[in-house]
């Protein structure tokens, strides 16, 4: 992250957000804000917002939003250092902090401990891994290629050679981890796969085992490695990548090496078969089109359906490649050589008829049950169709598979609605929110603090998609500015929509509700749960500050307790009384 949080903070508050969208959208006042047709997908009416006030935009069309970088991100196709970069440099700020000093000692310890495991490769202690890798098809040439090496036994080699720099920094690399007893390696007498970023720096590791589990061990998120937003190969495959403006995305390490072995250099590894939005997004960066070759058993699955769904999602063409049963990319390239293998890639189906393919494969159709379920599992796919020739040539071949009328199974996959009216649709999608996007907006929107729910709701108890939201909130950053920088895309679409729907909320039936549906008095049970051992800890350590501390936050607990105890009692009783008058109204 370039510069301090609270550089971004000050860049975007430089900044004016109406004035930027402008470049690229026609604005018009409305209320408080203003409307523009959407730039991120086919917009007729001005389904997005943008608010000065708030410093975000936000399309209820498309569900598009963010602040004023997450757009020109967007827009412009650059990473959220370009786009800030960029924008800096329009007010006269520069971004040379001591942040970027402290990453070029993160980046240049990542490149020595690559340098030390590759050199181990070629030492005494490496036959091993030589043999393994060789016997795998990889000859030396490659170990220097893709900067192959091994992680010695021992449980401290690289926490011994590179002391000097700290244990704090090791870890924070992911290269320690923390136990019990202190900190060890984390990559031991495993064969390393070092994970590259855009410019070729090394950033994570990938470990594989000789024998044992896990057989991948992969270094955990640290700040120069996100998994969820590279790619494995990315800058050896981006040349060939804009070039062709084609990708073939494989599972793992070892099929991207075979692949790139076997001049098929445009290969990438998404690290197993859940590919996220920032994965797909970096690779729309230099493709239009993804040519999945993913092992044939793993490729129908749930995660690999969704991720193919997200590269859809972003605009990108998608093809499933059909490998036979039982085969790696790695594994065949390897068999049957590189022109079967670019047979394959170039006889990849559509996604649709993939897509198809694999609902056969999922449901049995000779019972009705599995006739409805298919439906159902075709759904969300169906909406995604924006082409109307594709829509209506797979209700054919769903009405083929399921033995139905066309009509009926018109019938049964409903289209996406589409937004009416400019004043209508944030309200429609805005019905279906619940206690925990109500909540958020209230706190979003300044209308309430934390504070008034942090005893009864824990961040834990929202749903996975809106925990990064309520965990920052939680952590006490109210700020909406520094908030969104903190949040992924996913994040910023939704914090952006909670902050700027056009809805009023009941705060006070909003409070009560989450009370008692979300908490079962979590957040006061699960912290009495551990206070006592963290008050014993502190009196052992003698740190009688902490101590008195924790007594006070104990007493007050108690206190809380009881309190949230009354109220979901009467809560209770409400409920219960609501129950009975329904049932003697019934009868
Ligand atoms: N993976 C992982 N952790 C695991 C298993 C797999 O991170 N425990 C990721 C790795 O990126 C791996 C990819 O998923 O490369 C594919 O896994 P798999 O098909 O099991 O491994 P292969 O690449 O086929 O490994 P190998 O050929 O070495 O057996
Ligand atoms: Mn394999």
């Amino acid at each position: 992250m370039p510069g301090q949080r609270a550089d971004v903070k000050e860049l975007k508050a430089r900044l004016d957000i109406v004035s930027i969208i402008s470049r690229y959208v026609t604005l018009i006042k409305s209320g408080s804000g203003f409307k523009g047709k959407c730039p991120f997908h086919k917009d007729d009416t001005p389904s997005m917002t943008v608010s000065a006030e708030k410093g975000l935009w936000h399309c209820f069309g498309c569900g598009e939003g963010g602040d004023v970088i997450g757009f020109v991100m967007q827009i412009e196709r650059l990473s959220f250092l370009e786009a800030v970069r960029r924008l800096a440099e329009e007010v006269g700020m520069s971004f040379d902090t001591a942040e970027d000093g402290a990453r070029d000692e993160l980046r240049s310890l990542m490149a020595d401990v690559a340098n030390a495991f590759s050199n181990n490769l070629r030492s005494d202690a490496g036959e091993k891994a030589r043999d393994y890798l060789l016997n795998r098809g990889y000859p030396e040439s490659c170990w220097m290629t893709y900067g192959l090496g091994y992680a010695l036994p021992g449980w401290d080699n690289v926490k011994r050679t590179f002391s000097r720099h700290g244990e704090a920094i090791l870890l924070k690399l992911g290269l320690l981890v923390q136990g019990d007893k202190g900190t060890y390696d984390r990559f031991r007498d495993r064969t390393i796969f070092p994970i590259l970023d855009l410019s070729g720096r090394p950033v994570g590791f990938g470990g594989r085992t000789f024998e044992g589990e896990p057989k991948y061990l992969n270094s955990s998120q640290t700040p120069l490695f996100d998994k969820g937003r590279l790619v494995y190969g990315i800058s050896w495959a981006r040349e060939r990548m804009s070039q062709t403006r084609t990708a073939v995305l494989v599972e793992g390490y070892t099929d991207v090496l075979s692949l790139h072995q076997a001049d098929i250099t445009n290969a990438v590894g998404s690290m197993g078969t859940s590919l996220t939005q920032g994965q797909a997004e970096l690779l729309k960066r230099f493709v239009d089109e993804v040519v999945i070759a993913y092992d044939q058993d793993a490729a129908g699955s749930a995660a690999s359906l969704k991720g193919m769904q997200i590269l859809r999602n972003i605009g990108l063409g998608v093809r499933v490649a059909q490998l036979p049963v039982g085969e790696d990319p790695d594994g065949f390239v390897r068999n049957q050589g590189s022109e079967a293998m670019q047979e394959i890639l170039d006889a990849a189906l559509p996604f649709h008829e993939f897509f198809i393919e694999s609902l056969k494969a999922r449901h049995d159709v000779t019972t009705i049950r599995g006739k409805e379920q298919l439906l159902e599992d075709a759904r969300e796919f169906y909406r995604s169709v924006r082409s109307s020739a594709l829509r209506e040539e797979i209700e054919r071949q769903i009405a083929d598979l399921v033995d139905l009328s066309v009509e009926s199974v018109r019938r049964e996959l409903p289209r996406r609605p589409h937004p009416r009216d400019d004043e209508s649709p944030p309200q429609v999608i805005a019905e279906h929110w619940g206690i925990e996007e109500h909540l958020l907006a209230l706190v979003l929107r300044g209308e309430i603090t934390w504070d008034a729910i942090e005893l009864h709701v824990l961040p834990e108890d929202f749903s996975e998609a809106n925990q990064p939201i309520a965990q920052r909130l939680a952590a006490g950053l109210s700020d909406l500015s520094e908030l969104m920088s903190e949040l992924d895309e996913e994040g910023a679409r939704r914090a952006s929509f909670y902050a700027l729907a056009p809805l009023e909320i009941d705060v006070e039936r909003t409070i009560e509700d989450a009370k008692r549906r979300m908490g079962h008095l979590p957040a006061i049970e699960k912290r009495l749960a551990i206070i006592d051992s963290e008050i014993a800890a502190s009196g052992e350590t003698e740190d009688w500050k902490r101590w008195e501390e924790l007594m006070k936050e104990k007493a007050d607990l108690r206190v809380a307790s009881i309190r949230a105890m009354d109220a979901k009692r009467r809560g209770m009783h409400e409920q219960q009384s609501e129950e009975e008058r329904s049932e003697s109204e019934a009868s």
